[in-house]
């Protein structure tokens, strides 16, 4: 795949590189995005009903089980070579942050050492009332979801929900990587979602260069610099080749 030699320069000559990313990312490893029209999650499921605190408490075990569904998948799922080469990444520019929206851990697993996760991640519990996280419970009941074992609240994903606030500590870190970088890379997001949809707007108002990588036309994302459509799984090793090899 060729990629635009100024943009190859851009990423070399950066001092500060700040990546955020969403579904799209996760695509090639087979996990479903969510606004894609077939096959996105919120075509086939009512984010109302399974992502949301209202949904949980009408029907907290639908809820559970859609998750632990969803963890499965998951954890069937391997990083793909988009994620491999945001570790390249990693090593090579020398401020380097990523933020990621998606709930898969698949960065860190591809070997991503700093992840800003906004929206949680699914391989974690928490106790739906006190909010800490808790790592062992009763598995000897059929009750879902299993009770927290400290007060007997049912556990939840530790991913948050619409109309939940983001983690406080992740979301100052993002903007502030956003407003500090002199490169701001946006891949596989529809850029629907805030607070995560403003960081380009932030990164761009902040002087940033904004790349947009996505394999729609139609993100909601501005004012991108420059978009490019591809799949993140192609062009992102390929700028990493471009750049360094
Ligand atoms: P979306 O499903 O909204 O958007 C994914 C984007 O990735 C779409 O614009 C696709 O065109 C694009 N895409 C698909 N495959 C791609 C590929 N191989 N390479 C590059 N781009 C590709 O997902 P997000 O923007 O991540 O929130 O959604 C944001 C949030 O909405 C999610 O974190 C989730 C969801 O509700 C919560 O669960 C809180």
């Amino acid at each position: 795949m060729q990629i635009d030699h100024r943009l190859v320069t851009m990423l070399q000559r950066a001092q500060s590189v700040t990546v955020l990313t969403g579904a799209g990312v996760s695509a090639e490893s087979g996990i479903p995005t969510f606004r894609d029209a077939q096959t996105g999650m919120w075509a086939t499921f009512n984010p109302e009903e399974l992502a949301s605190p209202d949904g949980f408490r009408r029907n907290p075990r639908l809820v559970w089980e859609w998750y632990a569904w969803r963890r499965e998948l998951v954890q069937q799922a391997q990083p793909n070579p988009g994620h491999v080469a945001l570790v390249e990444m990693e090593r090579r520019v020398r401020n380097f942050t990523l933020i990621t929206q998606n709930v898969d851990g698949l960065h860190q697993r591809a070997g991503s050492q700093k992840v800003i996760e906004l929206h949680g991640n699914i391989g974690r519990v928490t106790c739906s009332s006190e909010g800490v996280e808790v790592e062992t419970w009763d598995t000897s009941t059929d009750e879902l979801p299993p009770r927290c074992p400290h007060c007997g609240s049912y556990l939840r994903p530790d991913v948050v929900w619409f109309g939940e606030m983001l983690p406080r500590h992740a979301l100052q870190a993002a903007w502030d990587a956003a407003e500090q970088c002199d490169l701001f890379l946006s891949v596989g997001t529809s850029g629907v979602v805030e607070p995560a949809a403003s960081l380009p707007r932030v990164a761009r108002q902040s002087g940033a260069d904004v790349l947009v990588v996505n394999l729609d036309v139609a993100t909601n994302l501005q004012p991108p610099l420059y978009t490019i459509h591809a799949r993140s799984g192609e062009w992102l090793p390929a700028l990493v080749q471009a750049a360094w090899h």
